[in-house]
């Protein structure tokens, strides 16, 4: 069964809601690392737990959501082996799996309705990971680290 971390800050609290809901009427596992309310907080403090949570396997997949996506994408994509991807169009959900095989979808909370960020994530959810040229890419990504400055 497919387990699902899930994280906001006050501004992607309410949206938060709204997808947990989706997920687990589709009999998602959901781990759920906050906030509880909407009092503010930081995104940095709830991006790295699930992101975290990812990159030790504990969930298969992660969302989080932040008032533009912005920050949450900073941070996410700081981790090797995350690749976040801040989709505010169904277009986008689709090929960031086919072809990034994203593994983290990054939500803008105040910048789209619950009818489209549920439709966005239906179809992360559902859409494969072409892979062939696409794998040999992501490889890319993961050895950017390792690669000094100036090289090829
Ligand atoms: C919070 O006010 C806002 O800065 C945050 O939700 C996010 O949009 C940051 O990128």
């Amino acid at each position: 069964m497919i387990k699902i971390s899930i994280g906001s800050d006050h501004a992607g609290f309410e949206l938060k809601k709204i997808i947990e809901a989706l997920l687990i009427k589709r009999n998602i596992e959901v781990i759920d690392f906050g906030p509880r309310d909407s009092d503010s907080v930081d995104y940095p403090d709830f991006g790295q737990m699930v992101a975290q949570s990812v990159v030790s396997k504990e969930s298969n997949r992660g969302i989080v959501i932040c008032g533009t996506g912005l920050g949450m994408s900073i941070v996410v994509n700081r981790f090797p082996g995350i690749r976040g991807t801040l989709c505010s169009d169904v277009l986008s959900a689709k090929m960031s799996r086919q072809h990034n095989d994203s593994n983290l979808l990054v939500l803008a909370g105040r910048m789209i309705g619950s009818t489209l960020a549920n439709e966005i994530v239906q179809t992360w959810l559902d859409t494969p990971f072409e892979g062939g040229r696409h794998q040999r890419r992501i490889d890319k990504i993961e050895n950017v680290h390792k690669t000094k400055q100036g090289e090829k």
